[in-house]
């Protein structure tokens, strides 16, 4: 894998030690102007020129350097000579290797929030400290103890004397607490002196700026009489890599979309219509509802539904891209956050919760190229590059939708006229959610069929049907979740008319719980 964007010239090195949030990082230092990319220590010695960056971050993270002298910040970044700004465990690598001590104390603890007093002036600390203090977010348990020659005191908190350090020749510094996450009231003032006035980047990065550049590439990848295939689903990321690639070869591109007959209403057909009329793609529907409905007839276990559709979905688009001649190449939306690698740092194996099926997670057996434009880039980056190409909000707006698709909103069997009381549902929840300007706000939205029936009531009879659940959910990337607040009226308005409209439910549930305990799909 490339581990360096040698295009951009300015940018920032993160260090990921294992934090939390350590994308939280990249992703500020990228809302401030300025490129980043996070590599894990481990890997840190295939960097090639560690020059081309102008700054180091060094995130926190789970390990500690007490009792383990051997724990140092990594000779190649040392040598750079570049600055650098070690974030928690950051600082105390900063601190232990140049010869400063690091201990845990009950005492010295400190988690949430903390007020930092200044003790001394810094580049780093400009316009961040009100009244000679500035409130920040901690999380840890080791503390500074004694900092290192030449390094200076710049700030204190109660607990931890030793809050922010610096050593103003080398442009070395330290921070106990965490500036990127929005807790810390002024955190994005300090990673903005830090890139600007202490890294001394000059331009700011905009990922509009990265459209002609992404276009040039591919051009150049791609020569004679090569073809690249695309399977497109018409969520944002396989849309946009979709567009871009084709800005950049024209009908050399082929774009597959394999109906599986779990997406939502009418939305393929949609999605399919606008590929070919409005962006002029190289576009074919593979029908295929009735295949995947065999497949996957009387299985219950979510597990087995997501790895039937997988398959089958890669054996589809296997079988028609070899229709296709002269295919070298596979154009795939993956994200940034798809190819960080830090959760190996721990050593930790996080466990596995959901068997992912992405449209874009084909197998590298099929033998072709990858080509993965954005790579490099956040979901809101790529919704940005997608505006500057022109592709509408109707696209880039969209929430979320899972690979698997319906499948896994209908727990338990899957039958044609389930689906069909989740689509109808869903399309009633979706659009009013649009009607009354809602759907911009929630991350990710949708209704689900519970495989329950209970009594209900309808004019003078009693009904028996199922129960329909509705998510509506705040996130910043999917990882965390909360339920969104909707005022009772709206919630008795949806429940009368999915009741009055779709037939085979008479009970409509909200779901409150957060993600974590909870996921945002059902299966
Ligand atoms: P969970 O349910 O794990 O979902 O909280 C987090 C986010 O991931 C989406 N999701 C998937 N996306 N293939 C995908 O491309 C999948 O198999 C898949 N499963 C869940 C989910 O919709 C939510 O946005």
């Amino acid at each position: 894998m490339n581990y360096q964007n040698h295009q951009i010239r300015e940018k920032i090195l993160i260090v990921d030690y294992g934090s939390q949030v350590t994308k939280l990082i990249a992703r500020r230092v990228r809302e401030l102007g300025a490129f980043s990319e996070i590599i894990n220590p481990l890997r840190l010695e295939r960097i090639k020129d560690i020059k081309i960056y102008k700054g180091i971050i060094l995130s926190g993270g789970p390990s500690t350097v007490v009792n383990s002298p051997q724990k140092k910040i990594p000779k190649i970044l040392i040598n750079a000579k570049i600055p650098i700004l070690g974030i928690c465990y950051g600082l105390q690598l900063l601190a232990i290797t140049f010869g400063g001590k690091v201990i845990t104390k009950k005492t010295l603890r400190e988690f949430g929030k903390a007020e930092v007093k200044k003790k001394n002036n810094s580049l780093l600390t400009r316009n961040f400290f009100d009244d000679n203090a500035s409130s920040v977010w901690m999380s840890h348990q080791d503390a500074v103890s004694h900092i290192p020659r030449n390094f200076n005191l710049v700030g204190s908190t109660k607990n931890s004397k030793f809050t922010i350090i610096e050593n103003k020749n080398k442009k070395y510094y330290g921070v106990q607490f965490h500036p990127e996450v929005t807790h810390t009231k002024k955190g994005k003032i300090l990673l903005k002196n830090f890139i600007y006035l202490i890294c001394n980047l000059k331009k700011k990065w905009r990922i509009s700026s990265q459209k002609n550049v992404l276009i040039n590439k591919i051009k150049n990848i791609v020569k004679n009489e090569n073809k690249v295939i695309c399977a497109l689903s018409g969520g944002v990321d396989s849309s946009v890599t979709a567009i871009l690639v084709h800005k950049a070869i024209k009908s050399k591109l082929k774009c597959i979309m394999v109906d599986t007959g779990l997406m939502r209403k009418n939305e393929f057909k949609k999605s399919f219509r606008l590929f070919k009329k409005k962006y002029k793609l190289n576009v074919s529907i593979i029908k295929a509802s009735s295949l995947f409905l065999k497949k996957l007839k009387n299985v219950h276990d979510p597990e087995k539904k997501r790895k039937i559709i997988g398959q089958l979905f890669i054996k589809i688009f296997e079988s028609e891209a070899k229709k296709i001649k002269n295919v070298k190449y596979l154009a795939q939306g993956t994200l940034y956050p798809d190819i960080i690698e830090s959760k190996s740092v721990t050593g930790s194996i996080t466990s596995k919760i959901k068997s992912h099926h992405n449209v874009g997670g084909l197998p590298k057996k099929m033998n072709l190229e990858l080509i993965e434009p954005l790579k490099d880039f956040f979901k809101d980056e790529v919704r940005k590059l997608g505006k500057s190409l022109g592709v509408s909000d109707e696209i880039l707006n969209k929430h979320p939708f899972p690979g698997p698709g319906l499948a896994i909103r209908i727990p338990g069997k899957i039958t044609k006229e389930k689906i069909k009381i989740v689509q109808e549902a869903d399309e009633i929840f979706i659009n009013n959610l649009i009607d009354k300007n809602y759907y911009k706000k929630i991350w990710q939205a949708y209704a689900a069929l519970l495989p329950v029936r209970t009594v209900g009531v309808m004019g003078d009879s009693r009904t028996f049907e199922y129960i329909c659940l509705l998510r509506a959910v705040i996130s910043d990337d999917g990882m965390t979740a909360d339920s969104f607040f909707f005022p009772k009226k709206f919630l008795d308005d949806i429940s009368n008319k999915i009741v009055n409209n779709v037939k085979g439910v008479n009970r409509v549930v909200y779901d409150i719980t957060t993600k974590p305990p909870s996921t945002i799909e059902l299966e």
